[in-house]
């Protein structure tokens, strides 16, 4: 039995819809949106639609063409802090970050002159909500937030930053790579005004989908200019979203894929999803704790936390661990830093990096089973 536990990088495997989708369109259409009136042009142009009006229905969004494609959430995440923030400007972020969100404020904060206050966390990855109020300044014009950590699935809470946010007038961008498909999002609920997401973790799309949520109000400089397929006269971006963000020929494949997957998750429901995954969660932390030598970091609660665990043996770094699993037992993990350097050095591990297990909607209880055997097994032999 072959074990994928790296879901939190991408997951794995796709429903069957969604490859399928990809190969119709690929067989059958492949067309470009927005660029021609014959019929299978059209095809694909009611495609992107509908995989708007999913992610709209999936994140309570009203008006769908404010959702943007992207092609992961990194370029949503550099489309909001590279168009939005000016010489000057302060932004506050959290000690969780992934390097999506602090390596594209650092060459911000090097080639713009921004200012970032980066408010501490605890140790299993909780923010420290009385520091946040205290990091508001005259200047600041962002607050960008990991929704859950992809090292140590602490979920943040959201409410509460949005709510001190625009107690000071301050939008929040919040970066949902690890929760959405995963964990419910409601931007009407939570009052986001930035919704950075990726398609193919808990979406269960294809890698290079994502998108961005632009609350109305909110006036982005584009990340790249190029035909729209729309008001070709103009010399500059048309002003109407979504097509002031999305020059060049969308990715009508991945976008078919996704659409697939959308309505997969919606058929399923996030709550069971969510369910099925807390219950992994739960199953492999009560195991990971009960064995010897064995550090775990993050959240134990699993109501608190996305299907994301971290954890040190004492005897074996990271990579050997991961190694005898893959050798020994045919079991997926990643180790290392998890492109969040930040994130280990607020739980203390960024020098080792940790032994990353995460769970997906397609894991079962047998699966974790051997996983937590196979870890016994590993810590024996090296004892
Ligand atoms: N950010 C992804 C991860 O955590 C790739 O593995």
């Amino acid at each position: 039995m072959v074990i994928y536990l790296d879901n939190a990088a991408t997951t794995f495997p796709k429903p069957p819809e969604v490859w399928q989708a990809m190969e119709h369109f690929m067989k059958n259409i492949g067309a470009s949106a927005g660029r021609g009136g014959y019929r299978r042009a059209l095809a694909a142009e009611e495609i992107v639609f509908q995989c708007r009006r999913l992610l709209g229905k999936l994140f309570n969004i009203d008006d769908a063409t404010r959702i943007v494609f992207t092609a992961n959430a990194t370029e949503a995440i550099n489309l909001v802090l590279k168009g939005w923030l000016n010489p000057g400007d302060h932004v506050i972020t959290t000690a969780m970050e992934h390097n999506a969100v602090w390596r594209c404020l650092k060459t911000l904060e090097k080639e713009r002159g921004i200012s970032i206050t980066v408010v501490p966390c605890r140790e299993d990855g909780e923010l420290m909500l009385p520091e946040l109020e205290a990091a508001f300044r005259e200047e600041t014009r962002l607050l960008a937030c990991t929704h859950a950590s992809n090292v140590t699935g602490t979920v943040m809470p959201v409410q509460a930053i949005t709510t001190v946010a625009h107690q000071y007038g301050v939008p929040v961008l919040l970066d949902a790579a690890q929760t959405a498909g995963a964990y419910p999002i409601d931007v009407q609920e939570l009052d986001i005004d930035f919704l950075a997401f990726t398609g193919h973790k808990g979406l269960l799309g294809p890698t290079g989908t994502g998108g961005l949520y632009i609350r109305p109000g909110f006036d982005l400089r584009p990340l790249k200019e190029g035909g729209t397929g729309s008001v070709s006269r103009l010399e500059y971006m048309p002003e109407g979203l979504p097509d002031r963000f999305e020059a060049g020929t969308l990715n009508m494949v991945g976008i078919a894929g996704l659409k697939a997957a959308v309505e997969y998750i919606l058929n399923q429901g996030i709550d069971r999803i969510r369910a099925h995954e807390e219950e992994l969660t739960a199953r492999m932390l009560a195991g990971l704790e009960g064995l010897p030598g064995v550090t775990v970091y993050g959240p134990r609660e699993t109501e608190r936390k996305v299907g994301v665990v971290s954890f040190n043996l004492k005897k074996l770094a990271p990579e050997e661990v991961a190694y005898a699993l893959d050798e020994g037992h045919d079991i997926m993990v990643r180790v290392g830093l998890h492109c969040a350097p930040l994130a280990h050095k607020t739980i203390g591990t960024l020098e080792r990096g940790t032994v990353r297990a995460s769970v997906g909607y397609f894991n079962t209880s047998e699966e974790i089973d051997t996983f937590l055997a196979a870890i016994k097994e590993i810590i024996e032999i090296s004892s």
